[in-house]
């Protein structure tokens, strides 16, 4: 903002210049058009015989300050856009810290679980529904199968699943358990109430919303589809979208192991 007022400034004290400049151009076009009367400019000798330019030109000023002034306003707008643009893509840049951090759920048998008590593991964390038909089944099938590629490496540290829902009005801690169940023992499901879920969901920027209602009360919740990448300090790292395969996920777990030891200089050994 600091930088746009200067710029304002600089804009009305030189509106007058820029003004007159249009009115030229106006000017030019009133004598290629002798049927405009609107537009005539007072004193040229094209506008002798009428004699009521004075009042016309006021108004053609006038007019011309507002389309000056728009366009002037426009001009500020685009350029705060572009602004604003820079400064997204410098958050995006620097911004993995946007992304991650602490969440108060429910487990499966009721306990309360923090992000505190998975301090020191490596986390694969999926936000979905229990009753998603088709999507959520494959991605968890996916994690599982990259936690279960990792725990046959002896020399790669475990990775706990988590699985989040984000339909805790129908997902109770009973229903997440048996659905995790069913996929592996290794899961932990979390639900929580609809608030803590809520701000599970803002702080990964997940996106969920209800759809609506048939008549046996179902209904499907379109979300986020991103399983992340959580480190030993709880920090959000890495992130895998639903094109990316079971083999290249592993990968990438594994490389940032050893990146996230280089930096903390520690061995699994
Ligand atoms: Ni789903």
């Amino acid at each position: 903002m600091s930088k746009v007022l200067p710029r304002l400034h600089y804009l009305l004290r030189n509106r007058d210049s820029l003004m007159t400049r249009t009115c030229t151009g106006v000017r030019r076009y009133a004598t290629d058009d002798s049927t405009s009367t609107s537009t005539k400019i007072p004193g040229g000798k094209e506008d002798g015989k009428k004699g009521k330019g004075g009042p016309v030109t006021w108004k053609t000023v006038g007019i011309t300050a507002l389309v000056g002034g728009s366009l002037a306003a426009f001009m500020l707008h685009l350029k705060n856009e572009k602004q604003q643009a820079r400064d997204r893509e410098r958050k995006r840049q620097l911004g993995k810290a946007a992304i991650g951090g602490a969440f108060e759920l429910v487990d499966c048998e009721g306990r309360p679980r923090s992000s505190r008590d998975f301090l020191g593991q490596w986390l694969l964390i999926y936000f979905g529904f229990t009753h998603c038909p088709d999507i959520c089944p494959d991605e968890i099938e996916k994690m599982v199968a990259v936690v279960e590629t990792l725990d046959k490496l002896e020399d790669v540290p475990k990775v706990q699943p988590l699985f989040i829902t984000v339909d805790p009005e129908r997902d109770t801690p009973t229903i997440v358990g048996k659905y995790c169940a069913e996929f592996s023992p290794r899961i932990i499901g979390l639900t929580g109430s609809p608030e803590q879920v809520q701000r599970a969901c803002k702080a990964y920027r997940v996106y969920s919303s209800a759809g609506p209602r048939d008549v046996e009360d179902d209904y499907i919740v379109d979300h986020t589809i991103i399983t992340y990448l959580v480190n030993p300090d709880g920090e959000f790292v890495d992130y895998y979208g639903q094109t990316r395969t079971v083999e290249e996920v592993a990968n990438s777990i594994q490389f940032n192991m050893v990146k996230y030891n280089e930096v903390h200089k520690k061995s699994w050994f």
